[in-house]
């Protein structure tokens, strides 16, 4: 027997062994038991993801031998991959390799795979944990069944600047909120445990600050102050962690001069100390090989030193892991112990994902067939969407529209728009066409009888100066009884650099609803878009807005649901409307100041704009219904607490409309005098509720002490006595019921 034949045996007899007890072991006792096997190249290639040739999402690196590389087991993970033959071709060449370790196909599953949901700050608005779960469910249940194990979402990155185009994927500007969401979003993820064969590995991202880039430029600098990351930034990723989320990602951005990459405080700090994370970190696309832009490194050398040193585990597409990890090992400048830790937290995941038992498990045909047509999901992705319209202005009552309305103009540039409807991070699924979506035109056919006329014209082009479609328009509107206008952004303008430094709507589409407006016809304007935008000409003349931001593959029935009060629209903004570009950034939760703005607009010194209200167009939390609810009799079980005690407060909600319908009940609290200055108010718990007609709910909330806590000069977490007050709004403008309790020692 030839010496390499032995080996081979003894390779053989080892991977044997693992399988025969494989049940008996714990995952660790299995992890280091391929471990022990592993040349250190085969560890380093556990610790790199290519990019395959399907999509990018990225700027690509050319690499003509992956697949080379795969059999020789020199590449862990791959992105954009996806098919149940796309990613079976790819898992046999890892069954080819030494040790046949198999691969992870990761992708980003943002708001659906094959069935597209409302873009993640739409169905924010929702403030439906149950909706939101059910979204990222159906979406894991679709990728798991096309080979996909992991998915880069949720985003959970807090944002306060539309001007930044990621804004779209996240879940707004509060740290509450944006905790609840990322923590639903990882259970929809991964359903209930990692191995399930409908489970997505989730991915908190990204790690951390990436929604604070100075100006909204995207991949742009962040400086905060440590308190501002931790009471605003790092909640919702402790709460994915909490969630157990198997992953993480970090950013582009640098950290008060940091690149998160690089970043130990992050990764090692907070996220694998203190949080005692124990998935793994994987780069962004390239962010290892950025930080010799960003002037952090001199080479790729360095780079790789930096990542590694810092607690990143993976290096998606930049290939400094690959070219010079090996070398850094034998400089002795990383030791073995650290790459040993990534290949572990790396293998522990694959085998929770039951991949080492079956690294087909999920590459089965027909499953995937079945999970692509299943009749439930676009009934769902329907339900989502309506659930995340916001209704902004209803003068007169003129939404919901009749369905005895004779004749209807609906006009825009996105009336018949198919893929501009399914927002930025829609996935080119293979065999599936990429129209595959209800349209508004459709929409609004598949809602109206016989006795209704539909009358379409386009008007105009999202962007550019032609005007010369706005005849025909005025002509169909002038036959009707309403119109409806579709206006907006296209989908590609909001998401990964896309950042506008001028947020109004594009074109001459405002100047088509001038010209609809002056025939005197009612016209309810849509707004189609993936982010806060400026339209302060139609808030101030239309009669009727919905913003409808992109709603995904049923967009068009959830419209036509809405405008025909088939479903009362309930959803609120998580994000604040700035009436200006200029007015940016702007939100809710701000800081008093020495000299506070006035609410009547007098900008005598103080802290406002000269020419502007100091109020957003419209704030957070801010979304009407066709009912209207009465909010009455707050009551606080107990005017004090003492730390460790808690105060229950209940109110009742009246639904005194004309229709049945759900309201977000919000809760805020103002913490009066503070070592350090508190916000003018937090979001701090909220009630979504439904009421039919004349019903009256009494709700409860809790409050506790962790409610009151926050970071003092020291950065400890405490809760100081003093006088809280205590505000019920429809709105964090629209405050209901006060009242006002002590926390005494
Ligand atoms: C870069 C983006 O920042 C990240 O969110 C995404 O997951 C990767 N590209 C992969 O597409």
């Amino acid at each position: 027997m030839n010496k390499l034949f032995k080996g081979f045996l003894f390779i053989a007899s080892c991977i044997s062994v693992m399988h025969v007890t494989a049940q008996k072991k714990t995952i660790d006792q299995k992890v280091d038991s391929v471990l022990r096997l592993m040349t250190l190249e085969e560890k380093i290639g556990q610790m790199n993801q290519y990019n395959d040739d399907w999509t990018a999402t990225g700027p690509v690196t050319l690499d003509s031998d992956k697949a080379g590389q795969v059999r020789k087991g020199q590449l862990g993970s791959l992105l954009n991959c996806v098919g149940v033959d796309r990613t079976r071709s790819w898992q046999n060449i890892a069954m080819e390799s030494r040790l046949k370790i198999p691969l992870l196909f990761g992708q980003d599953i943002i708001h659906g795979y094959k069935t597209t949901f409302p873009i993640p700050l739409a169905e924010a608005c929702s403030w439906d944990m149950d909706a939101i779960e059910l979204s990222a469910r159906i979406s894991a249940t679709e990728a798991s069944a096309s080979g996909i194990n992991w998915t880069f979402a949720p985003m959970v990155d807090i944002a306060r600047d539309p001007r930044w185009g990621r804004v779209m994927e996240g879940a707004g500007e509060d740290p509450y909120l944006g905790s609840m969401i990322a923590r639903a979003r990882v259970k929809g993820f991964q359903g209930n445990k990692l191995g399930d064969l409908n489970s997505l590995m989730a991915c908190a991202k990204h790690f951390a600050a990436y929604g604070a880039a100075i100006g909204g430029r995207d991949y742009n600098s962040v400086d905060m102050s440590d308190r501002l990351l931790w009471e605003v930034y790092l909640p919702p990723f402790k709460a994915a962690v909490d969630a157990g989320a198997g992953t993480f990602m970090n950013s582009f951005n640098d950290l008060n001069g940091v690149p998160a990459t690089g970043n130990s405080y992050l990764q090692r700090d907070i996220l694998k100390g203190k949080w005692n994370f124990k998935g793994f970190v994987v780069s962004d696309w390239g962010s290892v090989g950025e930080m010799i832009n960003h002037g952090n490194v001199k080479d790729g050398y360095e780079a790789a030193l930096s990542a590694v040193t810092a607690g990143c585990d993976m290096d998606m597409e930049s290939r400094n892991f690959k070219n010079h990890l090996a070398q850094l090992v034998k400089d002795k400048k990383v030791p073995m112990t650290l790459v040993d830790d990534a290949v572990r937290r790396i293998l522990r995941k694959k085998f929770e994902l039951g991949l080492f038992d079956d690294p087909f498990r999920f590459c089965n045909k027909e499953r995937e067939t079945q999970a692509l047509n299943n009749p439930e999901h676009p009934l769902a992705s329907r339900s989502v969407a309506e659930k995340s319209i916001v209704l902004l202005k209803n003068e007169n009552h003129l939404l919901p529209l009749s369905k005895n309305t004779k004749t209807i103009a609906f006009i825009g540039p996105l009336v018949k728009a198919l893929k501009q409807n399914k927002g930025f991070w829609d996935v080119e699924v293979p065999g599936v066409d990429s129209n595959f979506i209800v349209s508004q035109w459709e929409g609004l056919q598949n809602k109206v009888g016989a006795g209704t006329t539909l009358l379409y014209a386009k008007g105009c082009e999202i962007e550019g100066t032609n005007k010369d479609g706005f005849a025909e328009a005025v002509a169909i509107a002038k036959q009707a009884d309403v119109v409806i206008l579709s206006i907006g952004e296209r989908r590609d303008m909001s998401g990964e650099a896309k950042s506008r430094s001028n947020i109004g709507i594009p074109g001459v589409q405002e100047d088509l609803l001038k010209e609809l407006l002056a025939t005197g016809k009612p016209v309810v304007v849509l707004i189609n878009a993936g982010r806060p935008l400026v339209f302060e000409y139609t808030v101030e003349h239309a009669p009727a807005i919905l913003y409808t931001w992109w709603l995904g593959s049923e967009s068009g029935n959830s419209i036509a649901d809405v405008l025909f009060g088939d479903y009362n629209p309930s959803a609120k903004l998580v994000m604040s409307f700035p009436r200006s570009t200029g007015q940016i950034p702007i939100y809710y939760s701000h800081f008093n100041t020495g000299r506070p703005a006035r609410s009547d607009d007098n900008h005598n010194y103080n802290s406002s704009y000269n020419d502007l209200s100091i109020y957003p167009r419209y704030e957070f939390g801010y979304g009407l219904s066709y009912s209207t609810f009465l909010y009455s009799n707050l009551q606080l079980d107990r005017k004090q607490m003492k730390p460790g005690g808690s105060i229950d407060v209940s109110l009742s909600v009246t639904n005194l409309g004309k229709y049945d319908g759900e309201e977000i009940v919000q809760l805020y609290l103002r913490d009066r005098v503070g070592s350090v200055v508190r916000p003018v108010l937090e979001l701090k718990d909220f009630s979504k509720i439904k009421l039919k007609v004349g019903e009256t709910k009494v709700i409860h909330f809790k409050i506790d002490t962790e409610k009151l806590s926050f970071y003092n000069q020291k950065m400890q977490w405490v809760a100081e006595p003093g006088d809280f007050d205590i505000m019920i709004g429809a709105s964090s403008k629209d405050i209901r019921l006060k009242d006002e309790f002590k926390l005494v020692k």
